[in-house]
């Protein structure tokens, strides 16, 4: 049976080749830094598990004064599963609770969530927390074409605001354009969803707006959304594409006589389908079916960069721009990454 045993002097090449086989060494951790901080601090203890003199596993723990952390929780691939994974976090949170510690946590990256399986079978559980992180160095450039989770990106030198432009426009009148119809080769429909759930509101708003950092209405509550989904001058329209969701647009008729398109598009699978002239024609129909004094919308340099230009060819007119600026949503996690 494998002995745990503190990490000693000659051990780097085999902890971190144990490292290595378990996909555990990224870019931007430089194991020998590591271990040499873990190795100097007093809250710090770094474990090998050694069988027949090969290291086969390993688990870094510390705490900060306040909770107890688990870091390079490592088997080796041929080892898993006999419940030497087990027997080490076992150590290590003995080790942190005669330090005082009587809470444990540890973070699973995104790439690795299968992994959660093993932790929840030891008593450990996914806790509702904003994990928010600031690299105050990194350790080395990040390679070319690597896609970047929000905090690397930051260090790296992504704005943490992003600046764009509105436009708004407006139309006064009717507009004389000819009625545009669907493909004729789609089976499609276009129906009112009638006081939508937000679930399938939420779906709707994230599937068409995904590409285009539509972030306003995920940060409202349900409870906020649901409010304005139950008011009868808010309208959904759906379009549906082979008995499917397409694309949707929003009427809000709430002001006195404007009425504003507030929420247009179709989902990514259906964009360059010949789609987006028949929706938005749609949209105009319904809105002046209410022969309001005035129909609206806007776009910002974030939607797509036809939505500008197909606005004014159905008779939209810009009367206004404003140059507005907002925390990145993805980096307060309103948008998730
Ligand atoms: C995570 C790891 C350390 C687990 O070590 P292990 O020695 O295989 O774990 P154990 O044998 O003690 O497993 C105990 C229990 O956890 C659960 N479990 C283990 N691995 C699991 C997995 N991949 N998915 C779901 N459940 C798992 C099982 O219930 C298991 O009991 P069982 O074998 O009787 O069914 C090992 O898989 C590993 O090194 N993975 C690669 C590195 C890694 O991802 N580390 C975690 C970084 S956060």
């Amino acid at each position: 049976m494998a002995k745990i045993r503190p990490y000693g002097d000659d051990d780097f090449a085999a902890c971190t080749g144990l490292w290595q086989r378990c996909g555990l060494v990224t870019w931007y951790n430089d194991p020998s830094r590591d271990i040499a901080l873990w190795r100097q601090s007093s809250c710090a203890e770094i474990f090998l598990a050694e069988d027949a003199g090969a290291v086969v596993g390993s688990l870094c723990c510390g705490h900060d004064g306040h909770r107890g952390w688990l870091y390079y929780v490592a088997v080796d691939p041929d080892r898993q599963r006999s419940g030497l994974g087990t027997r080490l976090v076992r150590h290590a949170e003995d080790w942190l609770h005669r330090q005082g510690i009587l809470k444990v946590q540890l973070m699973v990256r995104e790439q690795n969530r299968r992994i959660i399986g093993f932790y929840a079978a030891l008593g450990y559980a996914v806790t509702p927390r904003a994990v928010m992180a600031r690299w105050l160095e990194l350790p080395s450039p990040p390679p070319e074409g690597v896609e970047l989770a929000p905090d690397l990106a930051l260090a790296a030198g992504r704005e943490a605001k992003l600046r764009f432009t509105i436009t708004y426009l407006e139309m006064t009148a009717r507009p004389a354009i000819q009625p545009v119809h669907p493909p004729a080769s789609l089976k499609f429909a276009l129906l009112r969803a009638e006081h939508p759930t937000v679930a399938f509101y939420r779906y709707l708003y994230n599937a068409v707006g995904g590409d285009w950092r539509w972030w306003y209405r995920r940060q409202m509550s349900d409870a906020e959304l649901a409010g304005i989904l139950a008011d009868d001058r808010i309208e959904v329209f759906v379009l549906y594409v082979d008995g499917a969701p397409a694309g949707y647009f929003e009427l809000d008729r709430r002001a006195a006589s404007t009425i504003d398109l507030a929420y247009f598009g179709l989902m990514p699978h259906c964009v360059g389908r010949g789609l987006g002239r028949y929706l938005l024609y749609a949209a105009i129909e319904q809105a002046w079916s209410y022969a309001p004094g005035r129909l609206t919308v806007n776009t910002n340099t974030m939607d797509h960069p036809r939505a500008l230009p197909l606005y004014q060819k159905m008779g939209f007119t810009p009367y206004r721009q404003e140059e507005q600026q907002i925390i990145d949503p993805e980096l307060t996690g309103i948008i998730p990454v």
